[in-house]
């Protein structure tokens, strides 16, 4: 996946549980990551480190019974992503049974794979909603970044053809240190394709970014520009484009409420057909995720698995979280950062400025920032990654 989830697409969209065993209710919005194979090659891509082969993909016959259960438990939404979801030959068949079971349908897409036609049969099919995403305000950046040629004047194609097919757009923008001189521009460039939305993400650093971090980290400098900026233009938009905004946690004072506390208002089932707390999850090791493919029903998995079940509420919190008064308001911060820098996921985020491993870790990270502007890009064929010497 080459974007960052906003995460308020899903953050007011639960309702109170209606099973004793858990107070959660199922969300009325659920991730669907079709594939992880994907033709661009970003160097922040928030997919697992290792990618789920193509071979162990759900078949359209398993996403299609994923796509009727998901209704049948009162789930309203459902966001089809990937990797790139329109690799998937499928596609139109999977949003046609969306629409047909009353799900709204968005669409996550990079959009260098859509034809017009595709575009036509997905929007016939009944797809509700399209997400473009892009890499800078230019095809000199965009096309660096994603590591895919011509990529960004097919994207500026595409977003025409879903603003003349009457579809809602939404932008998001993967910031960093590289583009966000671009910002300015990058509004521009949502507000000219007509955009109701633009998301602009700062990149979190677990997973393939992390590798990347020397080069994407943005100076505290940069992001009081970015922050101004996004404020001003905010307040210039209102009534006309929104725009969400997402900072790194290693500008914020403390840490973000990651998808909404884990376990409580989101799930996403991975292309082999794990259901997971965040696309991330698989990342902590140790922790076992159900499958759709098993014999257990997602309702259940929701309520009683071990792994949504693993970091759920606040009893699991450690010391200083267990004691602090942001308990419930963050509830912890980020599972998946707490793993990948000190190694368990059970650890206090270290992004908070409580976390012994705070000082060492955050500030030593904006330290080594900057040092050069070359990519470890991220490619699903495996091999070698290849590096830029920008
Ligand atoms: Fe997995 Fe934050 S990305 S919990």
């Amino acid at each position: 996946m080459d974007e960052i989830l906003a995460q308020d697409e899903f953050a007011l969209v639960t309702r109170k549980g209606d099973t004793a065993k858990a107070d959660y209710g199922i969300p009325l919005a659920v991730l669907v990551e079709l594939t992880h194979r994907c033709p661009l090659q970003c160097p922040y891509c928030s997919n697992p480190v290792e990618l789920e082969a193509s071979g162990k993909e759900l078949s359209t016959e398993e996403w299609l019974r994923v796509i009727d259960e998901l209704a049948e438990i009162g789930v309203l939404q459902i966001h089809f992503s990937g990797g790139e979801p329109t690799v998937r030959k499928d596609l139109v068949q999977l949003v046609q049974r969306a629409h047909d079971v009353g799900l709204y349908s968005n669409l996550i897409t990079s959009a260098v794979m859509l034809s017009r036609d595709k575009l036509q049969a997905l929007a016939d099919a009944g797809l509700n909603h399209v997400q473009i995403s892009v890499q800078g305000a230019n095809a000199a950046m965009a096309d660096r970044v994603g590591g895919f040629k011509n990529g960004h004047a097919k994207k500026l194609e595409v977003a025409a053809w879903v603003h003349e097919m009457g579809l809602p757009l939404t932008v998001n923008a993967v910031m960093h240190r590289q583009n966000l001189p671009q910002l300015p521009e990058i509004i521009d460039l949502a507000l000219q394709l007509r955009a109701q939305r633009l998301e602009v993400a700062n990149v979190q650093y677990y997973g393939w970014a992390l590798k990347n971090r020397a080069s994407l980290m943005p100076s505290r400098e940069q992001m009081d520009r970015a922050t101004a900026i996004v404020e001003s233009a905010r307040s210039q938009l209102h009534g006309i484009m929104e725009i969400d905004y997402v900072i790194p946690d290693y500008y914020a004072e403390r840490p973000k409420q990651c998808m909404g506390g884990w376990g409580r208002q989101f799930f996403n089932i991975s292309p082999a057909g794990k259901v997971l707390p965040c696309h991330a999850a698989e990342s902590i090791t140790g922790l076992e995720f159900d499958s759709v493919r098993g014999n257990k029903s997602i309702r259940w998995i929701w309520d009683n698995s071990e792994a949504f079940n693993a970091y759920r509420g606040t009893g699991w919190m450690p010391e200083p979280c267990q004691s602090c008064e942001f308990k419930e308001i963050d509830f912890g911060g980020c599972r998946c950062q707490a793993f990948a820098l000190t190694g368990k996921a059970g650890n206090t985020d270290p992004a908070c400025a409580k976390s012994p491993h705070h000082k060492r870790i955050f500030e030593a990270a904006l330290e080594s920032a900057g040092g050069s502007d070359s990519f470890i890009y991220r490619n699903f064929s495996g091999g070698t990654p290849e590096t830029d010497k920008a």
